[in-house]
């Protein structure tokens, strides 16, 4: 009794004096242990130099272009639109998402040139197809070349800033009273700033001390925190498991996502199965809080974080490609202004370092690892460097095939489960990759929805029915790590 209205009195105190606290309230030593002993990773230091984003050889390509078409290279996109200048965002008026037919030969050489040119940008993709953003200057010339080079091709997208504008609407006034009075401004009717999200986590760990935690594991290269939400019911033998969104910028369904079950587990603790309950969860629903931000503020589009390279002529590092496990190797880039560009070294960025410190140093016995993207609709497992798998894949299989079936059987989308490498194409560098060689028995990287309708514009209406089937794969997920 007595303790408990200390316990009162000390958060009314402290929360009048600090307003409201950036970490909650609870003893971070006592509950947030480091790990004494180490792993090291033992990866050769590689040294590159060369850019190599070109991946693909383009003699083939370039024999198909005329000069004209070729020399037709614009730079970036710089018309705005009066009102997105007003603004200062980039504007992806009369931009368009086609989704180009890869089967025949040669197709993906012509994308590797026109990508290098500028004329377009690649979206997603697996072995049959790519979508690809075509810049509004280039639409009438890449028509004639696809038109030419019979490559086959749907027009998904016809206007994006039009898309754009749709996405995300202001909440309706029922909705804003609602956040008034609730203590935090989340929620999933809308794609929220950092501000709210972060609110939203502290919030939780003020109104639920016993069992949430947050804590910041460091900083952006901005200064923002990269804050993690811990819940846990404190059972010393509960294994641990780490899910984080939002190491891309633009996939704006992935913090949604998160937060959605950070939400439900804090609202509903003592109600849940123990197979949720006896897990010590750890969540970052932002990896990437400067690169999110700058999709608010600046371009929707963007993917990187938002470190200037050393010669400051682009910005941002692909933090999913700058983990330490084979770090360098296929479809990373060494070009500052690629999209793909993996950072000077491995762990060049602060974001990707700052949760591979937590993760190494944590006293968590992490079993399962889920980065959450989008977009495809896949449940990928590693190996992502190269076309290879762990030995242990048929559990890893297994274990993304049984969250895709509860997917879908909560009439839900359906999800294509293997490994990224197989069904996506090579990357190296990412966090699933690191995380996997750390030990950790189940990484996955979940490509949540859509399939391409909508892309990385899904508008806020599939916030809350794309999070919900989610859930339904963690639920088995967390089965299997409680067996384990
Ligand atoms: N779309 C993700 C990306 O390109 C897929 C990552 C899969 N994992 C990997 N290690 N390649 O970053
Ligand atoms: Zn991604």
């Amino acid at each position: 009794m007595e303790a408990c209205y200390r316990t009162a009195v000390f958060l009314l105190v402290t929360t009048a004096v600090l307003g409201s606290p950036l970490i909650n309230d609870l003893e971070p030593g006592k509950y947030w242990p480091e790990r004494l002993s180490v792993k090291q990773p033992n990866e050769p230091e590689v040294e590159y130099t060369t850019f190599d984003d070109d991946l693909i050889s383009t003699t083939e390509a370039t024999a198909k272009l005329t000069e004209d078409e070729a020399d037709n290279a614009i730079p970036e996109i710089i018309s705005r639109a009066a009102e997105a200048e007003a603004e200062n965002k980039v504007d992806y008026s009369g931009a368009q998402v086609w989704k180009v037919s890869t089967e025949k030969n040669g197709v993906r050489a012509v994308i590797g040139l026109l990508r290098r040119r500028n004329l377009i940008a690649t979206w997603a993709g697996n072995q049959s197809y790519v979508d690809v953003l075509v810049k509004p200057q280039a639409v009438e010339n890449v028509t004639r070349v696809f038109k030419r080079e019979n490559i086959d091709f749907n027009i998904i997208i016809d206007d994006l800033q039009k898309r754009i504008n749709e996405e995300n609407p202001p909440l309706d006034d029922l909705e804003v009273e609602l956040q008034d009075r609730r203590g935090h401004r989340m929620t999933w009717k809308q794609y929220h700033r950092i501000e709210d999200i972060y609110g939203f986590l502290d919030y939780l760990a003020k109104t639920y001390p016993a069992i949430i935690s947050v804590r910041s594991i460091g900083k952006s290269y901005e200064g923002r925190d990269l804050k993690v939400l811990r819940i846990s019911n404190g059972q010393p033998s509960n294994r641990a498991v780490f899910i984080d969104g939002g190491i891309h910028a633009r996939e704006w369904i992935s913090p949604a996502t998160v937060t959605y079950f950070i939400n439900r587990f804090a609202e509903n603790f003592q109600d849940e199965d123990d197979d949720i309950k006896n897990i010590d969860w750890y969540f970052l629903p932002v990896v990437n809080p400067d690169g999110y931000e700058y999709t608010h503020t600046a371009d929707r589009l963007w993917r990187k974080n938002r470190k200037p390279a050393i010669a400051r002529q682009c910005y941002g590092t692909d933090l999913n490609r700058n983990f330490g496990y084979r770090w360098g190797g296929k479809g990373s880039s060494s070009n500052p202004c690629s999209d793909i560009f993996r950072g000077s070294r491995m762990f060049s960025e602060p974001e990707s370092k700052a949760v591979s410190e937590f993760i190494k140093n944590a006293a968590a016995n992490f079993t399962a690892y889920l980065t959450y993207h989008s977009y495809g609709q896949y449940i990928l497992y590693p190996w992502g460097y190269d076309n290879a798998v762990p030995p242990d894949h048929k559990s890893l299989d297994d274990v993304g095939k049984a969250m895709a079936t509860a997917i879908q059987q909560t009439g839900g989308s359906q999800y294509t489960v293997g490994s990224s490498s197989g069904v996506l194409y090579p990357a190296a560098g990412g966090s699933d990759d690191w995380a996997k060689g750390q030990g950790i028995k189940y990484s996955f990287t979940i490509e949540l929805s859509d399939t391409g309708r909508y892309g990385f514009i899904l508008p806020t209406s599939f916030i809350e029915p794309v999070a919900k089937e989610s859930l339904a794969g963690l639920r088995v997920l967390a089965s299997y790590v409680n067996k384990y």
